[in-house]
C-alpha cells in the first residue's frame, strides 16, 4: 500500500523535534555507504532533518547528529561501517547529548542489532530501510533519553510517499521507482535486509520526473534493485516512455536491471526513444557458468543472457553493455571460472565490477559446502581484470575522432583547474578542458584518445 508521509505521525514528531531544538543551531551530518539507493533514502534522511530544525554539515565533529546510511552487500562493507561507528565513540564521549543513528541495510540484520546493542553503546537507535520514515520519531525518543531502539523485522510491506529530498546534485537525480527484491539470488542479503518488491505508483513517479525536468534537471537516473522488475497500473517499459515523453532536454538512465525481466517491450522503448533513453544497460551476468547461475538461483541460463545481448545490440546500436560478476561462488571450480572468462570474451563487456564472493550470514550459499579459499578468489579475480583492462579499451578505442554529446557532472579530480569531467550518452567518462565552467551542462566535444576507463577529449 503507498501512504503519504503527512499521513503518519512522523509529521507530529517533525514538529515536537522542532520546538526542542528550533533556533539551537544544531547540526547533522549524514554519511552514506553503498549504493545508489542508498544515496536516495540519504537525501531523503537529510530533508527531514532540515525539517526538523537541524543545520547540515560536512563535519562529523560538529554535529550533534551523526547518521550511518550502511550497506550489507559484502563483508567488507559491514566492517567499514562498524569501524566508522566505532569512530564516533569519542565524539560521544565528548558531548553526551550526540545521537548517532544506523541506518541502511546493516539495520535490519538481526546480528548487527545484537553487535550495536552489546558493543558500540555510543549508537542512540538503528533503523531498517523500508521505515526509514519513522526517523523523526526516533530522534525525538532519542531527544528526550528514552530507550536505546532497535527497529527491524518490522516491514510492513508499505511505500510511504511524499518525503521530500535535499539532493546532492541539482542537475543529476536519482528517482528510486521500486524497492525490495524477490529474487532470492542464493549469494544475496538483499532480500533479507530490503524486504519484498514494491512498486511507487506511477503517476507519483511521472510527476517527480516532470517537476525535475521543469527545474532543470538533465539527468534522471531511476532506481530499484530490479528496476526492470517495476510493475503497478504500467510495465517498466511503458514507465520509461511516458517519462522519455516528457518536454525538455534531459537524458534518462536506470539501474539495477536483472536479465529474467528484459522483455522485448523494454528493448523496443530503449529503441523508440533512444534520444532520450541513454544507450547503456547494465545486465549483472554474475557468472558464466550455467552450473553455478543455476547454484546461485538466477533463473536464466548463459544462453538466454546472450540472446538479451543481442536484441540490446540489435535495437540500439552501439548500446553500451555493463555487468556485474562474482567470482569464487561456493563450489566455483576452474572450468566454471573459465567459461565466465569466455563468457566475457564472447560478450565483451564496456565495463564490468567485479567481486569476489562474500558469505552472508542468513543467506543460502553460506551454508553450501566447498567454500573457495581466498587466496583463490584474489587469484580469480587478477584474471579477470586483466583481461576486461584490454576488452574496455577495445571498446572505447572506436570512439576516438568521434563527436561526442556529453553531460558535464563535475570538474575533473585528475588535471588542473579548467579540467572537467562528463559522461557521454552511452555513460562513457570523458576528460576535457575548458575556459568556461560547464558543470550540469551538455556539451559537445570531440574525442582525442582512450584509455581503459576515460576518453580524453576537446571541447568543440
Ligand atoms: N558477495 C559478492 N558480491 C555480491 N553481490 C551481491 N551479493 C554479493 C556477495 N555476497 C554483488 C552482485 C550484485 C552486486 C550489486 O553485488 O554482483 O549484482
Ligand atoms: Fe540480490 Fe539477486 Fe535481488 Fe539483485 S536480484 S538484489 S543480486 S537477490
Amino acid at each position: 500500500m503507498n501512504i503519504d508521509f503527512k499521513e503518519t505521525d512522523s509529521e507530529k514528531y517533525v514538529s515536537l523535534v522542532k520546538g526542542i531544538i528550533a533556533g539551537t543551531g544544531k547540526l547533522a551530518y549524514v554519511t552514506t555507504l553503498g549504493c545508489q539507493q542508498n544515496e536516495a533514502d540519504s537525501e531523503k534522511v537529510r530533508f527531514m532533518a532540515v525539517e526538523m530544525g537541524y543545520t547540515l554539515t560536512d563535519i562529523p565533529e560538529n554535529a550533534d547528529l551523526i547518521v550511518v546510511n550502511t550497506c550489507a552487500i559484502r563483508e567488507h562493507a559491514e566492517m567499514k561501517a562498524l569501524s566508522l561507528i566505532g569512530r564516533y565513540k569519542a565524539l560521544k564521549k565528548e558531548k553526551p547529548e550526540l545521537v548517532i543513528a544506523v541506518l541502511g541495510c546493516m539495520a535490519a540484520e538481526a546480528h548487527v542489532a545484537k553487535t550495536i546493542k552489546q558493543t558500540f553503546r555510543q549508537v542512540s537507535f538503528t533503523l531498517e530501510p523500508s521505515m526509514i520514515w519513522k526517523f523523526p520519531k526516533l530522534i525525538y525518543n532519542a531527544l528526550n533519553h528514552g530507550e536505546r531502539e532497535f527497529v527491524f523485522g518490522v516491514d510492513d510491506g508499505n511505500i510511504v510517499e511524499g518525503i521530500d529530498k535535499i539532493r546532492e546534485s541539482d542537475k543529476c537525480a536519482w528517482v528510486s521507482v521500486m524497492h525490495g527484491c524477490n529474487n532470492f539470488c542464493s549469494y544475496c542479503i538483499v532480500p533479507y535486509v530490503r524486504g519484498r518488491e514494491r512498486s511507487r505508483d506511477s503517476a507519483e513517479i511521472i510527476a517527480e520526473c516532470r517537476d525535475l525536468i521543469n527545474r532543470g534537471y538533465k539527468e534522471i537516473t531511476l532506481l530499484g534493485q530490479n528496476v526492470n522488475s517495476y510493475r503497478s497500473d504500467m510495465t517498466f517499459a511503458e514507465l520509461i516512455s511516458k517519462i522519455a515523453e516528457i518536454d525538455g532536454d534531459f537524458i534518462l538512465r536506470f539501474m539495477t536491471s536483472h536479465p529474467k525481466d528484459v522483455s522485448d517491450e523494454l528493448v523496443k522503448a530503449m529503441k523508440i526513444y533512444k534520444d532520450k533513453i541513454a544507450p547503456s544497460f547494465h545486465l549483472p551476468m554474475q557468472s558464466g557458468s550455467d552450473r553455478i547461475l543455476k547454484a546461485m538461483n538466477r533463473t536464466y541460463d548463459t544462453a538466454k543472457y546472450l540472446k538479451t545481448v543481442e536484441k540490446l545490440r540489435a535495437a540500439v546500436p552501439g548500446i553500451a553493455i555493463t555487468t556485474d560478476i562474482i567470482v569464487g561462488f561456493p563450489g566455483e571450480t576452474p572450468e566454471d571460472f573459465e567459461m565466465t572468462l569466455e563468457m566475457m570474451r564472447t560478450v565483451r563487456f564496456d565495463m564490468i565490477y567485479a567481486f569476489i564472493y562474500s558469505k552472508r550470514e542468513g543467506t543460502r550459499a553460506a551454508t553450501f559446502d566447498c567454500q573457495i579459499p581466498e587466496e583463490e578468489k584474489s587469484r580469480r579475480i587478477g584474471i579477470l581484470l586483466d583481461m576486461q583492462k584490454d576488452i574496455s579499451l577495445e571498446k572505447n578505442l572506436p570512439y576516438v575522432g568521434r563527436q561526442e554529446r556529453v553531460f558535464v557532472d563535475s570538474k575533473s579530480k585528475r588535471g588542473g583547474k579548467n579540467e572537467y569531467s562528463g559522461r557521454t550518452a552511452s555513460n562513457k567518462v570523458v576528460h576535457f578542458h575548458s575556459e568556461r565552467d560547464v558543470v550540469g551542462e551538455f556539451v559537445n566535444v570531440k574525442i582525442l584518445s582512450a584509455g581503459t576507463v576515460i576518453l580524453d577529449a576537446e571541447i568543440i
